[in-house]
């Protein structure tokens, strides 16, 4: 065999990985192999693979006489949308993509190229985890990755793509980074996986059911995605890379669109119910706002009572973070305050501006929220909304009530440029609960007190349930007619592009955990 035959024969049995049959089973799955995700994942012909001969060095359990080249996980770079991204899918068909040392290491080189070229990094994780026949030393190589995984936190993003077993300690690095994706069925995350939960604590649970793409994306809020199947999944990815520059010492590139800068929203000025209890919804608000209608939600499942996603206004990448009135009144849990604060932080740390809608009657009571620790999660968005550096925009649509007007990105916290529509209600309280506190004596002396409490409520609404107290005193910019918040944001961003703005010097922060 010459040196070229040699070479062919080489990439010809790497890119088989463990084999054809295991191949077919992986395809009987409804899963796709890890170089099948790369061509879906990737802009065509673009993927670059390295370390495509590393074999393992393990000799226990006779792995010695298997040693498959690549270990289980294809490793490179390649371009979504033109800009380069680096990439490690894990490959079931090889030890059930369990990770050695040496997959660990293939892993941990692309990172570090990641960092170097500040590329973001995304993972295909298909894995039984630690590979059992290496031992401690495949732990270690989950530490090396979980260590770069944090170091590169805010530093380029980092996209977790579940699409096969992720268990135990494994768990981790997903966790560890900006965005999870899972897809539905075929892939499955938990710390334990079902038989061990039944023997602790007798309850009787499926894989789906424990650690599912749904239950991540609802319940638990581990996934910011939950999707149909792979090929969705990874166009998925493909759309979020859209918005999100390729590290914290870039922008996003703007993107090309033929929506108008100055375009009214005439819908806009009939969307909030006549009556201020009723509901709406806040995504209509940010279709009409947002260029053609497109907005990328993030989280969608889990905490609705807010929305946060991405979009583009005038082609510039912004985040989003809306109370959602058609969810519990939108008002500000435990859930909603720890989504809310996560998603503004990943916008600060990567430059993308971030744009508040904001309708919110307060915080959750109860003692439910109270015993969780509302205090302390409530915090977090405070936190990171008061952090932010980046241009902050807020429409005020109608309630700011209470301490949630300072959290939703106020005027206080360094809001750049706040604007309440004409159907605002800025106050401490909503006009039953003030009445109720500031005049209990004198509606228990009135002859009918229903009456006595309702023109009490209209006068108290009249004075405080607007928006122009606060433009008084400056705490909004402007009041401004809905149809015109699609301009108005646009200028404004345009207006922040300059926006320098910085925190004093520390190690780092202690956001309330
Ligand atoms: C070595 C493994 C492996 C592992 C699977 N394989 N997991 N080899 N180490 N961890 C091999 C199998 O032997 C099999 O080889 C092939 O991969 C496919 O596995 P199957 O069991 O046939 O596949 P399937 O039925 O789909 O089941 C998938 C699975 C199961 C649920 C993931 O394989 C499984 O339970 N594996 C062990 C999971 C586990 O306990 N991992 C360690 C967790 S602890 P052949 O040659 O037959 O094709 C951990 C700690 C991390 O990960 C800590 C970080 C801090």
């Amino acid at each position: 065999m010459n040196r070229v035959e040699q070479l062919e024969q080489l990439r010809k049995e790497a890119m088989l990985g463990g084999g054809e049959a295991r191949i077919a089973a992986q395809h009987k799955k409804g899963k796709l192999t890890a170089r099948e995700r790369l061509e879906v994942l990737l802009d065509e012909n673009s993927f670059e693979e390295i370390d495509m001969f590393a074999r393992h060095r393990s000799t226990k359990f006779g792995l010695e006489k298997q040693r498959p080249l690549g270990d289980g996980v294809v490793t490179g770079t390649g371009t979504i949308h033109g800009r380069t991204v680096c990439v490690f899918s894990q490959d079931f068909t090889v030890f059930g993509g369990s990770l050695s040392e040496v997959h660990a290491e293939k892993i941990c080189k692309i990172m570090d190229l990641a960092m170097k070229i500040g590329a973001p990094v995304i993972g295909l994780n298909d894995s039984g985890g630690a590979r059992i026949q290496e031992g401690v030393v495949s732990l270690g190589g989950y530490a090396d990755i979980f260590l770069r995984n944090t170091m590169a936190s805010g530093v380029i993003p980092q996209i977790s793509v579940v699409l096969g077993p992720c268990a135990g300690g494994a768990v981790y690095s997903p966790a560890l980074t900006d965005f999870v994706f899972m897809t539905k069925g075929t892939s499955y995350m938990f710390v334990t996986g079902p038989e061990v939960v039944k023997t602790v604590t007798h309850e009787e649970v499926t894989f789906e059911e424990l650690g599912g793409a749904d239950t991540h994306a609802s319940k638990s809020g581990v996934a910011h995605f939950a999707c149909e199947n792979e090929v969705e999944t990874l166009m998925q990815v493909r759309k979020l890379m859209t918005f999100i520059p390729s590290s914290n010492q870039t922008l996003s590139a703007k993107v090309a669109t033929v929506d108008s800068p100055s375009r009214e929203c005439p819908r806009l000025d009939t969307i909030i119910p006549a009556i201020s209890t009723k509901p709406y919804d806040i995504k209509d608000v940010i279709r009409e706002v947002v260029d053609e209608a497109d907005f990328f939600e993030v989280h969608a499942e889990y905490a609705p009572n807010i929305v946060v996603g991405f979009a583009t206004l005038d082609g510039r990448p912004v985040g989003i973070v809306a109370n959602q009135p058609n969810s519990m009144a939108g008002v500000l849990d435990i859930n909603s305050s720890i989504k809310g604060a996560r998603f503004v932080r990943f916008c600060d740390a990567f430059n993308i501006p971030l744009v508040v809608f904001e309708d919110v009657p307060g915080f959750l009571p109860g003692t439910d929220q109270e015993w969780r620790g509302i205090i302390r999660h409530g915090a977090k968005l405070l936190y990171a909304f008061c952090e932010a550096t980046v241009p902050k925009v807020t429409v005020i649509t109608r309630k700011a009530y209470g301490g949630a007007y300072d959290v939703m990105n106020s005027k206080h916290i360094r809001g750049d440029y706040n604007v309440a529509w004409t159907s605002a209600e800025i106050a401490v309280m909503g006009a039953k609960g003030a009445v109720e506190i500031l005049f209990r004596k004198e509606i228990e002396a009135a002859d009918d007190k229903a009456a006595r409490a309702a023109e009490l409520e209209a006068d108290y609404n009249e004075r405080f349930a607007n928006p122009y107290e606060a433009a008084e005193r400056g705490y909004v910019d402007d009041v401004i007619l809905p149809r015109d918040t699609r301009k108005r944001l646009v200028r404004a961003l345009k207006l922040l592009e300059t926006k320098h703005d910085s925190n004093p010097w520390k190690k780092h922060g202690n956001i309330p955990l």
